[in-house]
């Protein structure tokens, strides 16, 4: 098959969060497979052009794209990685994408996404590539389905071409001020009250895409069932049931080249199910690195994450002091909401001999932290997928989780039914202080249980949640769109 995929960030050029991780990876598990992927993002300023190797196309010309009544000039880019068949272009704006964030406040955020959306379309008619399929993700991609149906419509070149939407996140949408949708060209009466992507009286590029994908999917069977609620849907629920039929959960995967101990570059020691006594070198080098004592009987708790309200960190917050009461010792490494960020600079000063903080995005201590910690904590509210919790299992590192999404469908956790040689974590289900409190406790308590810990360890490291079988399950839900297309002719 042919596979065009956009992606408003893939690693390791551009990644603020798992989307960047899981556009990095899951294209080339499917080169792998035989299908020929190309893949599209924005040219930030903030991507290593020379490290990357990124080459120029003078052949494709440049792209003049029309965005609210005005012209802006495109130019192309392209990089491939070693060993692999798939092809990387960038969409070269310099207005646009010179923001050193991936992500702005700004006030065209809009235009940002439009233009890049418009500009896939166009490389694809540069290229005379018919793709089977553009598979697009999160709603920086959400308008790309309806541009191609009605903008491009005129072109033979897409008259197979499906669309398959990912939804990474549904609390990201996209809203914008109708003028967004004035500025894309589209027919305006997509935005008018009960039009296609009208919201509250604004555009949403999300539920554009929910109602104009051929298939759409999220990163788990849990979350997928949990969209459908009031609850978790944040208001998309609705349109999602509308499309029940089409709507299905692949849990991501992790690239183990990258997230593996037993051949990470960037930690200390490397380790595996075989000398899993060596991740302990990794403990002691880090908490001498963030200026904490070495003790091997106290639990070096790690937290790495965006720090955003789903993530669950106002539990801590209200649970603070009991947390630090628990005989262990903390390592943070995250950015995001001011007051999630001031919460933890107030801990480090607080509690400086127990907590290191970093505010930041730190991708070498983001490896060291899993190597390093002993336990990975992420309590979300929700969580599509999560990708932390993942890899820490590959290092022996063990996740306290809350039952949601993504977390259930890959933590087990310890419970009276379940024999120790399925258990690879702990979770616990409320959402509340007191229920994250527990299994700390709980946690803590097994940490000193050398041979009970070791088993949980093993018994997480031994999974295996690689790329293989979730790309094997989006081929197929690829041909479930190419049939959905052709019925829609
Ligand atoms: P989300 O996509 O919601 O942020 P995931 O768990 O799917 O959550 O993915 C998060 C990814 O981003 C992981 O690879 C994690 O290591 C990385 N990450 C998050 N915050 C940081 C940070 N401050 N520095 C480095 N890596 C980070
Ligand atoms: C989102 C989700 C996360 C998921 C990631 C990759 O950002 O918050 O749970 O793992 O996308 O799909």
């Amino acid at each position: 098959m042919k596979i065009a995929f956009a992606a408003s960030e893939v690693f390791p050029y551009a990644k603020a969060g798992g989307l960047g991780d899981v556009a990095g990876a899951l294209p080339l598990e499917l080169s792998k497979l035989g299908h020929e992927v190309k893949v599209f993002l924005p040219k930030y300023n903030t991507i290593a052009e020379k490290e990357h190797k990124l080459q120029l196309l003078p052949e494709l010309g440049e792209i003049q794209v029309l965005i609210a009544g005005n012209v802006y000039t495109v130019r192309i880019y392209s990089s491939r990685q070693p060993d692999s068949n798939v092809i990387f272009y960038f969409v070269d704006c310099p207005h646009y994408f010179c923001r050193y964030e991936i992500y702005t406040n700004d006030k065209d955020e809009d235009e940002r996404f439009i233009l890049f959306s418009k500009s896939v379309i166009e490389i694809l008619q540069r290229l005379q590539w018919a793709p089977d399929i553009i598979h697009c993700n999160d709603w920086p991609t959400g308008l790309i389905p309806l541009l191609l149906r009605e903008n491009y419509g005129w072109d033979r070149l897409f008259q197979k071409t499906a669309t398959v939407f990912t939804i990474h996140n549904v609390a990201y949408q996209g809203k914008f001020a109708k003028e967004a949708f004035i500025k894309s060209d589209f027919d305006i009466k997509h935005a008018l009250p009960g039009g296609i992507a009208e919201y509250n009286g604004d555009i949403n590029f999300l539920k554009t895409a929910i109602l104009t994908s051929d298939i759409i999917n999220t990163v788990s069977e849990t979350y997928a069932r949990e969209l459908l609620t009031p609850e978790y849907g944040e208001g998309m629920n609705d349109y999602l049931s509308l499309r029940k039929n089409d709507l299905r959960g692949i849990l991501n995967g992790v690239d183990y080249n990258i997230w593996n101990p037993e051949k990470d570059k960037n930690i200390t020691s490397n380790y595996s199910t075989y000398d899993l006594d060596s991740k302990i070198k990794n403990k002691k080098a880090l908490l001498t690195r963030l200026n904490l004592s070495f003790n091997e009987n106290v639990p070096l708790i790690g937290i790495v994450s965006r720090l955003v309200e789903q993530k669950g960190f106002d539990l801590i917050n209200s649970g603070i002091e009991q947390l630090m009461e628990l005989n262990a010792q903390w390592v943070v490494l995250g950015n995001g909401q001011e007051v999630y960020e001031e919460m933890f600079r107030k801990m480090a000063k607080k509690y400086s001999k127990k907590i290191s903080v970093y505010l930041g995005y730190y991708d070498e201590l983001s490896h060291l932290i899993m190597a390093g910690a002993d336990i990975f904590l992420m309590p979300s509210r929700f969580e599509p997928c999560g990708l932390g919790q993942i890899y820490a299992l590959k290092y022996g590192t063990i996740p306290v989780v809350r039952k949601t999404g993504g977390l259930a469908d890959t933590v087990q956790e310890w419970n009276e039914l379940m024999p120790l040689e399925e258990v690879t974590g702990f979770a616990f289900y409320e959402y509340s202080p007191g229920a994250l409190i527990h299994s700390m406790r709980q946690a803590i308590n097994d940490f000193s249980n050398k041979k009970v810990w070791n088993k949980i360890q093993l018994n997480g490291m031994s999974k295996d949640f690689s790329w293989k079988k979730s790309a094997e399950k989006y081929v197929r839900l690829y041909e479930n769109a190419v049939i959905k297309r052709r019925d829609r002719v």
